[in-house]
């Protein structure tokens, strides 16, 4: 981030504009020089604008990106007078417009800010470890066995995907374990909050994949109420989207974006490989609860592990043969 990054755009769309009023009103050739430096100045600015904008947000400044290409093309169809230009290039600048628009609230974050850029860095900063606002306490950690015996145990879990998830393409073992527990009488559906993942709709893709029924998938606010009478979450690769200091630290640089409130559920295990952040930086205090397990290791190591177990725990026999 340059010093006067504001000052600097604002200065490059004036000479854009002031370049623009001497490119219409030269005659040609003599139109081609202020058009060539135009088009650097758009090239510097793109990256200027770009360059600023981190860690989060970039799914939503790749969507904008698409949505102004779409503008630029119904642009370019009004200069050309060519219909199908203006609408194909309406269409797609405002899907992307639209798509944006719901990530950022999703994220509770204006459009403006996520433009301008500077997450983290104005919003404030991760709390480091020992400063006032990091969680405290230990964390407890949880093996495979006990993991099983809590879900053998329990009569409603709700699991909630995230970014890890992916990464391990642990949906199919996912599935897997679903169909296990329903079969055994036990009530499991999924939480998916919006922005889980990278992409929209990124962990409704992977369960669909893995053939999870949809009927048992549900959105962060058609369960969200359902966690405090549940025995059981686990969290795979999640992080960001099961904070709670977004609710509860107004200096959080994630404060105010609605999360899944897994917390409230009797017990959480939490699968994942450390206890890094995700991937806006910010610490979980969720890590720990008192009602908090960490399950350490790749989610798809631990998650066949599961599976393993639970089959075995289901018919010994089958599992042996
Ligand atoms: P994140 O907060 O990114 O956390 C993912 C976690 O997965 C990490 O903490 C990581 O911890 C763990 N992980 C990574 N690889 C793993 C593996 N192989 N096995 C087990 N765990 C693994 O994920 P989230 O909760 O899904 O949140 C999504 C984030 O992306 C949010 O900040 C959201 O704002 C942002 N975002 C999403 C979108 C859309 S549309 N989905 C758009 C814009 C922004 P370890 O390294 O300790 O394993």
């Amino acid at each position: 981030m340059l010093p006067g990054r504001h000052l600097l755009n604002v200065s490059l769309l004036v000479a854009t504009a002031l370049l623009g009023v001497q490119f219409v009103g030269a005659a040609s050739p003599a139109g081609l020089q202020p058009l060539l430096i135009m088009t650097a100045i758009a090239c510097l600015l793109g990256i200027h604008l770009v360059a600023a904008i981190g860690g989060a947000d970039m799914p939503v400044v790749i969507s904008m990106l698409n949505s102004y290409s779409g503008w630029a093309a119904a642009a370019a169809g009004f200069m050309l007078n060519n219909d199908l230009l203006i609408i194909t290039g309406a269409l797609v600048g405002s899907s992307g417009a639209i798509l944006s628009y719901i990530m950022c609230k999703a994220m509770n974050r204006s459009f403006i800010s996520v433009i301008l850029g500077g997450f983290g860095a104005e919003g404030g900063k991760a709390p480091a470890k020992g400063s006032e606002q990091a969680p405290v306490g230990e964390a407890t950690a949880t093996t495979v066995a006990e993991t099983v015996e809590m879900l053998r145990n329990a009569r409603s879990v709700i699991i909630a995907p995230g970014y890890g998830m992916a990464v391990a393409q642990a949906q199919h073992a996912v599935a897997d374990i679903t169909r296990i527990l329903r079969d055994r009488g036990v009530n499991v559906r999924f939480g998916i909050h919006p922005v889980a993942g990278r992409l929209p709709g990124h962990m409704n893709v992977l369960l669909a994949e893995a053939s999870v029924p949809y009927d048992i998938v549900l959105e962060m606010d058609e369960i969200n109420e359902d966690f405090e009478k549940t025995d059981v979450v686990l969290v795979i690769g999640a992080n960001d989207t099961v904070n709670p200091s977004a609710l509860e630290d107004p200096n959080s640089p994630i404060a105010g974006m609605p999360v899944l409130e897994v917390w409230h559920a009797e017990q959480v295990i939490v699968l994942k490989r450390s206890m890094a952040s995700g991937y806006a930086g910010v610490d979980n205090p969720l890590f720990y609860k008192e009602n908090t397990a960490m399950l350490f290791g790749d989610a798809r190591q631990n998650v066949d592990a599961i599976r393993g177990a639970l089959v075995q725990a289901e018919s010994p026999a089958m599992a042996m043969a």
